[in-house]
């Protein structure tokens, strides 16, 4: 019996069972195949998706926008500066409209509640382009980064040197849990995880067979890590915090002598991007200045080391999704190998 996801929202991993989510990342190596190939696969021709961005973005919206145009759809972007979205219009109302305008609705914003409620009043499938709680089409990227590096998820372990209470790490901690990859995440003792996210993560290990653990020891982290990832020490929105998060997250710098400890000598740096590992951007030259700290959550050295795989799997944002938009708005059947 084929999987099939036609009509369904992507909001959260754990809406997931491990054969859709496989199903997933399979579909996503068919469009990357295809892509690499340039054999054409207009699927979807005559359908149209609208993209509503409460946030900036580079590679989610560039995934949607490319994504969709190979596939034949037509795209609408919008933000609140070019819409009445959030200003004169709640998202609610904006997206009751734009669910007769489209086929399907993105949205990327501040409260996971919002694009709950959004799905729950759109009849077209809603995709979840991020919010405080989630990253889910992050994953599907991420996972299959770390399938074309190692050849199987299978006996995998990644660890995650971030702060614990972020969506990136809420969202690969589960993910890990039902794909049935080990998971570490090293955090300060302030920062440790929502308990209630890493029971529902511990949960779904039972099933797989992975473990989920949270230290607050970095080197204990990534000595055994097949992968090693990190991310921001202040998610968009967090700007504030950033003072306290430079104190507490200094230790968990993914840099050569934390590398240092890891045994397997075919390890993986990723990250979710975009990263500050210069002071070369606006947003990091104004932190160095302010805060003293040229390199943060990864060092230039490791990030443009032979072990960094962060572009491939920004490039793989593009083809997970458009398996997530055909998976969901087609009620084709498309074979994977
Ligand atoms: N990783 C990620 O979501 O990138 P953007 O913020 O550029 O979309």
């Amino acid at each position: 019996m084929p999987t099939s996801l036609s009509g369904r929202d992507f909001l959260r991993l754990l809406d997931f069972t491990t054969e859709e989510i496989e199903y997933l990342l399979k579909l996503s190596r068919e469009f990357k195949n295809l892509k690499l190939t340039g054999t054409p696969h207009r699927y979807l021709e005559g359908k149209n998706i609208v993209l509503l961005f409460q946030k900036t973005s580079t590679r989610t919206r560039c995934a949607f926008e490319v994504g969709a145009m190979d596939l034949g759809m037509g795209v609408t972007y919008l933000d609140p500066g070019s819409s009445q979205m959030g200003k004169k219009e709640s998202i609610e109302d904006t997206a009751r409209v734009l669910d007769r305008f489209y086929d399907g609705i993105e949205f990327r914003g501040f409260a996971q509640s919002d694009v709950e409620e959004l799905a729950a009043g759109a009849s077209v499938p809603v995709w979840n382009g991020l919010t405080d709680k989630e990253h889910p089409t992050q994953m599907l990227a991420d996972f299959m980064t770390m399938k074309e590096n190692f050849g199987t998820l299978e006996g995998l372990t990644l660890a995650y040197c971030g702060q614990g209470r972020n969506n990136v790490q809420n969202s690969l901690m589960i993910t890990s849990a039902i794909l049935g990859v080990n998971y570490v995440n090293a955090t300060p003792a302030e920062l440790e995880p929502d308990p209630a996210i890493v029971e529902v993560a511990r949960a779904f290990a039972a099933e797989s067979g992975a473990t989920i653990t949270v230290t607050n020891d970095p080197v204990e982290a990534v000595a055994n890590a097949d992968a090693i990832y990190t991310n921001v020490w202040a998610a968009m929105g967090e700007e504030s915090q950033f003072a306290e998060r430079v104190k507490l997250m200094s230790p968990y710098q993914v840099n050569a002598e934390l590398l240092s400890h890891v045994k397997n000598p075919d390890y993986i740096f990723l990250h979710c991007l975009p990263a500050f590992h210069n002071a070369e951007t606006e947003y990091a030259a104004d932190m160095a200045e302010r805060f003293g700290v040229k390199e943060m959550e990864v060092t230039d050295e490791v990030f443009y080391s032979d072990h960094g795989r962060q572009f491939q799997q920004a490039e793989n944002r593009m083809h997970t999704i458009k398996a997530i938009m055909a998976a969901t708005l087609g009620d084709l059947y498309i074979p994977c190998v």
